[in-house]
């Protein structure tokens, strides 16, 4: 099946527009510090970038959007700015969930679930169950997400379907166990906020994605910012690997 194919092996064709693109959407505290703001503002002002993002990517026909909303570190914030995010998501899943489906959107929350409450897991859930037949746009928030719980998570599950793979799996029997399993590889990392790291996010996935940074904090993150990191993302030389001269005869995926 092509979108198993890993990124890694195939070349994706630079020209064309990403099919997956990652995002850490990073600066929300600063941006209402900025403006005297607490910082709970800059976090509900992101979800209207969020919004905006997620229609740009439709309209240009990304195929795959990947958003890092609550890591596994951030738990270690102030107990009212957790309690906040959480009931945030919460409202918004509940608000956003129509039009999602409307736009044939398919919605997927990534992450340990087992720490969120009765009402937010049932949410999750529903949203991911009315959107699930969707072919447009896939969404996926990352919530309690961290790369190293994907990785382990996934090869625990790997092993208790198959004991007997134990010292001998590759990475394909691991892939299908992976949170994104069934999606290709990021083709653009995005971060806002200025910060240079991957914090946690994607760890395998990220392999041989292309990584952009921008300083632009997330509330202020709009489509001219998203044409801007693709435009930047289509003028690299992806060789996973090979020489430059080695590209030209190779066929694209
Ligand atoms: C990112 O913005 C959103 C979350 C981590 C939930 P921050 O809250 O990290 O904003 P800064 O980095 O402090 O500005
Ligand atoms: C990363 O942002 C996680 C999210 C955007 C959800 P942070 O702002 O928490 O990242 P670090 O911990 O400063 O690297
Ligand atoms: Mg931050």
């Amino acid at each position: 099946m092509a979108i198993l194919t890993s990124s890694t092996r195939g070349i994706p064709d630079i020209a064309r527009i990403p099919r997956h693109i990652a995002i850490i959407m990073d600066g929300n505290g600063r941006w209402a510090k900025q403006r005297f703001m607490p910082r709970v503002m800059g976090h509900k002002r992101g979800v209207e970038s969020l919004r905006a993002t997620v229609r740009a990517c439709r309209d240009i026909g990304v195929e795959y959007l990947t958003v890092f909303a609550f890591s596994s570190e951030n738990w270690r914030r102030p107990v009212d700015e957790v309690s906040f995010l959480m009931s945030l998501f919460l409202k918004m899943l509940e608000r956003e969930v129509t039009s999602l489906h409307k736009n044939n959107i398919r919605l997927k929350i990534i992450g340990d679930r087992s720490r969120f409450d009765e009402k937010l897991r049932k949410t999750m859930l529903d949203a991911e169950q009315l959107t699930a037949a969707n072919t447009g746009l896939t969404l996926s928030i990352a919530a309690n997400y961290g790369g190293r719980w994907d990785v382990m998570h996934g090869v625990q599950a790997l092993l208790l379907d198959h004991p007997e793979l134990a010292t001998c799996f590759t990475e394909d029997d691991l892939q299908p166990y992976l949170s994104m399993g069934d999606a290709p590889e990021p083709d653009l990392f995005i971060r806002t906020g200025g910060e240079k790291r991957i914090s946690n996010f994607m760890l395998w996935q990220l392999a041989y994605t292309e990584l952009y940074f921008t300083d632009t904090l997330w509330p202020a993150f709009d489509r001219a910012e998203l044409e801007q990191a693709i435009s930047s993302y289509q003028h690299r030389e992806r060789r996973f690997g090979r020489t430059s001269e080695q590209l030209p005869g190779l066929p694209t995926s």
